[in-house]
């Protein structure tokens, strides 16, 4: 099932380190795989858990004026007449009469096939839409889709989420969930898959203020990627020229990320006006407008919407913090990621596995872990178990020593000096506790 795909050595190393740790593999793997979805491994789920947590921290818990939401991915059928997917969701598509591969007819510039040359079929319009049935009977009447979008599910709660809440607008609503389409050009890894992870939020407003918010908003979606670590030369804005405005938007700014394969989009910041609210007041027969007491007035509001993917935001942590140099004639890989969202944030090794360090160890282990995620490695030459832990993206290496046993204190080895320095056993959380939260 799996296509097999022509990756950059780049991306070839981040996909190998990714398989070697333990943080994504290919789905399905003993089967061949499954063409472009993938499964985070036991260090890819704390990594994209990270994430995800991160970007809700900061969309939610440290605001008042946004509330949380998790919405079924299944949704009336009606959602999607309303939203334009069943109408407008669609590429061009072309397949070779030969090599039976396809293609979206907008993203090739002959007319024949580039991979074989052959004769290719006219143009046809392919809905992205995953079509699924709901109940025992596969008829025409019991069609759902996989929602191709999180935020339909925010847009039919407006009025659900408004009223328990006692928001005012200007407000927000932000959720992450999974998403489904089926992509004619899925590849580069996580980048483009068909099954993956948004993280929305729609800011709902009053019609006149929503160039302000627009603005404001892409200055805070900007400086999230900064906090999470990501270097400030690889991403950029792009504008959203007429011709590539998706039908709801007034106006889309998207953030873009210089990946080895080219700078390409990785969150959206939209304006999609009233549009949304109104389609779904008029295919639901419903009054979603909103009475303003401090303006006195009633109307539809507009919405600003900021829309990341969560795999792609992991994409980019990942290739952001991959790096190579060489150490006394060998080469160390290290990922490093900014220590709030490395999936373990301290490693603890006895230098030896006698003289009583192992024991010391585990109880600096125990203990740390009640504070943040930790891992105990007594295996092989310490010089390896750092390594491992560099490539792991692991910020801090505790270190028990002989030392150790006769003053408590450990090395604590820092993943991007590679330097070293002793702390008494009893500071390390306040040592290391303060980087990683
Ligand atoms: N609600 C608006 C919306 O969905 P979009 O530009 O289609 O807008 C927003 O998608 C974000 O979702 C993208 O910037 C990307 O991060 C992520 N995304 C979209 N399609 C994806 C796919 N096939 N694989 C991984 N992430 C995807």
């Amino acid at each position: 099932m799996a296509k097999k795909q022509s990756v950059d050595p780049f991306m070839e190393k981040l996909v190998s380190l990714c398989k070697r740790r333990g943080f994504i593999f290919q789905s399905s793997e003993i089967y061949g795989g499954l063409g472009s979805c993938w499964d985070y491994g036991p260090l890819g789920v704390e990594l994209k858990n990270n994430v995800k947590r991160f970007w809700w921290e900061a969309m939610t818990h440290r605001r008042d004026d946004i509330e949380g939401l998790d919405a079924a991915i299944l949704m009336h059928p009606k959602v999607w007449e309303a939203s334009g997917h069943i109408a407008g969701f669609t590429d061009p598509l072309v397949d070779c009469k030969q090599c039976k591969h396809r293609f979206r007819a907008d993203t090739i510039e002959t007319v024949k096939c580039p991979d074989c040359g052959g004769e290719l079929t006219e143009p046809r319009m392919f809905n992205l839409m995953f079509k699924t049935f709901m109940g025992p009977v596969e008829e025409e009447s019991s069609v759902v889709y996989m929602r191709p979008e999180t935020a339909q599910g925010i847009y039919v709660n407006f009025h659900n989420v408004l009223q328990p809440s006692r928001q005012k607008i200007p407000f927000g609503i932000a959720q992450i969930g999974k998403a489904f389409r089926n992509e004619i050009t899925p590849g580069n890894f996580i980048f483009r898959t068909r099954e993956f992870e948004q993280m929305e939020m729609q800011y709902f407003v009053h019609p006149s203020e929503d160039q302000k918010w627009f603005d404001y908003w892409k200055e805070q979606r900007w400086n999230w990627y900064l906090e999470l670590g990501i270097r400030r030369e690889k991403i950029r804005w792009h504008e959203h020229g007429q011709g590539e405005l998706a039908h709801y938007a007034k106006a889309a700014y998207d953030i873009e990320y210089e990946f080895s394969f080219g700078w390409k989009e990785i969150e959206g910041i939209h304006n999609r006006t009233d549009f949304d609210l109104s389609r779904h007041a008029e295919y639901s027969g419903k009054d979603l407008t909103y009475f303003d007491q401090g303006r006195n007035e009633k109307y539809l509001p507009y919405i600003i919407e900021t829309s990341a993917g969560a795999d792609r935001a992991s994409l980019v942590v990942l290739a952001d913090a991959y790096f190579e140099e060489e150490v006394k004639g060998e080469t160390r890989v290290a990922l490093r990621l900014s220590p709030k969202i490395a999936p373990i944030k301290a490693a603890v090794f006895p230098l030896v596995k006698k003289d009583g360090m192992p024991e010391v160890a585990l109880k600096i282990y125990h203990d740390l872990k009640k504070h943040f995620k930790v891992f105990y490695d007594d295996g092989g030459a310490v010089g390896r178990r750092y390594r491992r832990m560099d490539e792991a993206g692991t910020p801090y290496c505790i270190t028990v020593d002989g030392q150790t046993l006769e003053d408590d204190t450990v090395t604590v080895r820092e993943r991007d000096s590679m330097e070293q320095t002793r702390h008494k056993i009893a500071e390390l959380v306040e040592v290391i506790g303060g980087k990683v939260g």
